[in-house]
């Protein structure tokens, strides 16, 4: 079977997505899973800059470097390069269906990343304008669907 792969997608991949993809990259290789991960954003504000400091910091905490990585945008070709796309909130899932293109080059799954892992609540919120506790709940909220992400990836 060929590697999966799972784009994690916020608004402007500064805080949320890159907090997903550090995540569950160190999930990956300590469960020993070779999967291509990638994050982005629907939104252009932050491209080419690191995350958020409180989110590098949140996961610091968590022994996890998410310092290295820059934001980018969503871009068309992402709908046929990963099997999986998971969005953090609803706004986020509407602004993907309206980047994505038309259906012969879309290969990627769509989804909200709550409703696929069995969150509740559905909606990883935005915690941009929150404080340092918000990016723990962020990373609390995202390490729980995470785990359960890793095992629908496990058994199909
Ligand atoms: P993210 O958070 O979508 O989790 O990266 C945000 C980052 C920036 C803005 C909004 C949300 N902003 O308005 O610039």
């Amino acid at each position: 079977m060929a590697e999966p792969s799972i784009l994690f997608v916020c608004l402007g991949n500064i805080c949320r997505s890159p907090m997903a993809e550090g995540i569950f990259r160190a999930l990956c290789e300590e469960a020993g899973m070779q999967v291509h991960i990638d994050s982005a954003g629907t939104g252009s504000w932050h491209v080419g800059e690191p995350p958020d400091h409180r989110a590098i910091q949140c996961l610091k905490g968590y022994n996890i470097d998410i310092s290295h990585l820059r934001a980018r945008q969503v871009r068309e070709m992402d709908f046929d390069t990963f099997n999986l796309i998971l969005a953090m909130d609803y706004n986020n899932l509407r602004d993907l269906h309206r980047l994505m293109p038309s259906s012969s080059q879309v290969r990627a799954r769509v989804h909200l990343f709550g409703e696929y892992t069995g969150l509740n609540p559905v909606e990883v919120p935005d915690p941009y304008y929150g404080t340092a506790a918000d990016f723990e709940k962020v990373y609390h909220m995202l390490h729980r669907g995470m785990q359960n992400l890793i095992m629908r990836l496990r058994h199909g």
